[in-house]
C-alpha cells in the first residue's frame, strides 16, 4: 500500500507539472479523481484491511484525495485567470483609431414634400391634422355623400378589414374632413397628410400611397378663394410662373367639383412626354364642399361654405424631382435616397 500511495502521489505531481491548459486539467481530474481512478480503487479496498491498517491508510488516502482536489482547483483558477488576461490583451479596442466613416441619413422625398406642403399651408394659417388609417365606411364614404350604392365607391378599389366595426383601409384622406368638422367649429383651415390604400398596382400605382387633403370652411368662402389658394401653393411649391387651370369634374363630396392642372413643370407648357404633349399636368381634385356633407356634420350650409382639395404626394414629388418610376419611393435604395440630403 505504501509504495502504491507514494507512486500515485509522485505521478500526480509529475503530471501536474506538465499540464498547460484547462483541457489538460480536466483530463487529469478524470484520471486521478474520477470513478475509475486509482484513488477510488484504493479507497474501495480499505474494507479489506485490518483495523490497524485502516486507521493508517483511511486518513492518508483521504488526505491525498483532498490534496489532489485542492491542487487541481488552484491550477484551474490560475489557468482561467491567464485565459482571461490573454483574451483582454488580444481583444483590446483602440478607441483612438479613426472610424471607417459614417454616412449621414437623409429625409425620404415623400417626407420632404409632405413637410414642404405643410409649411406652405401653415403660412396661410392652416393647421395640420391626421386621421385613422383603418377607417369606418361612415368617414370614408357615407358622410362624404357616397350613397350606399354609389358607383363612385367602385372606383376606390377598397381593402376591407375583418374587424368588429367592418373597418376598411381608407382610400383617401377626405374622411379626415369629417373628423375635423365634427371636432371644430368654423372657421376651419386644415391640411391632413397621410397614407391611403387602394387595391391597385402597376408602374404608376402603388397599393399604398400618400395624400394631403385641404379644407377651408368659413362664411363666404367661394371658388375664387380656392383658385387663389391653389395658385399660391403652386407658386411656392414649384418655381413661380406655373399656371393653373381648373376643369369641371365630379366628386360626391364637392359641388361643383374640379380637377386642377398645372402647366407642365418640365416643358413650361410647350408640350413634352411628361405632359403627353398637352402642356398641362393633372395634379389634384378639389371643389366646394357639398351642402350635404356640411349637413352631415351639423354645419348650416346657408351660413357657411367651404372648399376642399386632395392631392397625391408621390405625384408632386415625381414632378418636382423628375422621378420616372413610383417604385423608387418604396425600394429605398440608398443611392436614390442620398440625392435628397
Ligand atoms: N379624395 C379624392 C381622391 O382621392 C381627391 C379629392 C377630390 C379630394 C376632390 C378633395 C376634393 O378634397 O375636393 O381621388
Amino acid at each position: 500500500m505504501k509504495t502504491t500511495v507514494q507512486q500515485l502521489q509522485a505521478d500526480f505531481i509529475a503530471t501536474m507539472a506538465a499540464v498547460s491548459d484547462l483541457n489538460g486539467l480536466e483530463a487529469i481530474r478524470v484520471n486521478f479523481l474520477g470513478k475509475k481512478s486509482q484513488i477510488s480503487d484504493l479507497l474501495g479496498q480499505l474494507g479489506k484491511l485490518s483495523i490497524d491498517d485502516k486507521k493508517i491508510w483511511g486518513p492518508r488516502l483521504n488526505q491525498l484525495k483532498a490534496e489532489m482536489t485542492a491542487t487541481l482547483e488552484e491550477k484551474t483558477i490560475s489557468f482561467e485567470a491567464d485565459a482571461l488576461e490573454s483574451r483582454l490583451i488580444e481583444e483590446r479596442i483602440d478607441f483612438t483609431l479613426p472610424s471607417s466613416g459614417i454616412t449621414k441619413g437623409s429625409l425620404h422625398p415623400i417626407t420632404h414634400v409632405t413637410r414642404q406642403i405643410q409649411q406652405i399651408f401653415a403660412g396661410l394659417g392652416y393647421i395640420v391634422a391626421e386621421g385613422p388609417e383603418a377607417e369606418t365606411d361612415h368617414y370614408n364614404f357615407s358622410a362624404l355623400n357616397f350613397g350606399k350604392d354609389h358607383p363612385a365607391r367602385d372606383m376606390h378599389d377598397t381593402f376591407y378589414l375583418d374587424t368588429p366595426e367592418n373597418r376598411l383601409l381608407r382610400t383617401h384622406t377626405s374622411g379626415v374632413q369629417i373628423h375635423l368638422m365634427e371636432e371644430y367649429k368654423p372657421p376651419i383651415r386644415a391640411i391632413t397628410p397621410g397614407k391611403v390604400f387602394r387595391s391597385d398596382a402597376d408602374v404608376s400605382h402603388s397599393p399604398v400611397f400618400h395624400q394631403v387633403e385641404g379644407l377651408y370652411v368659413d362664411k363666404g368662402v367661394n371658388m375664387g378663394h380656392l383658385k387663389a389658394t391653389l395658385q399660391h401653393f403652386f407658386d411656392q411649391f414649384f418655381a413661380k410662373g406655373s399656371d393653373i387651370r381648373l376643369r369641371p369634374s365630379y366628386f360626391p363630396f364637392t359641388e361643383p367639383s374640379v380637377e386642377a392642372d398645372v402647366s407642365c413643370v418640365i416643358c413650361k407648357g410647350k408640350g413634352c412626354s411628361m405632359c403627353k404633349g398637352s402642356g398641362w399636368i393633372e395634379i389634384l381634385g378639389a371643389g366646394m364642399v357639398d351642402p350635404n356633407v356640411l349637413r352631415n356634420v351639423n354645419i348650416d350650409p346657408e351660413e357657411y361654405s367651404g372648399f376642399a382639395f386632395g392631392m397625391g404626394v408621390e405625384r408632386l414629388a415625381i414632378l418636382k424631382y423628375g422621378i420616372t418610376n413610383i417604385k423608387l419611393f418604396y425600394d429605398n435604395h440608398t443611392a436614390f435616397l442620398e440625392q435628397f440630403q
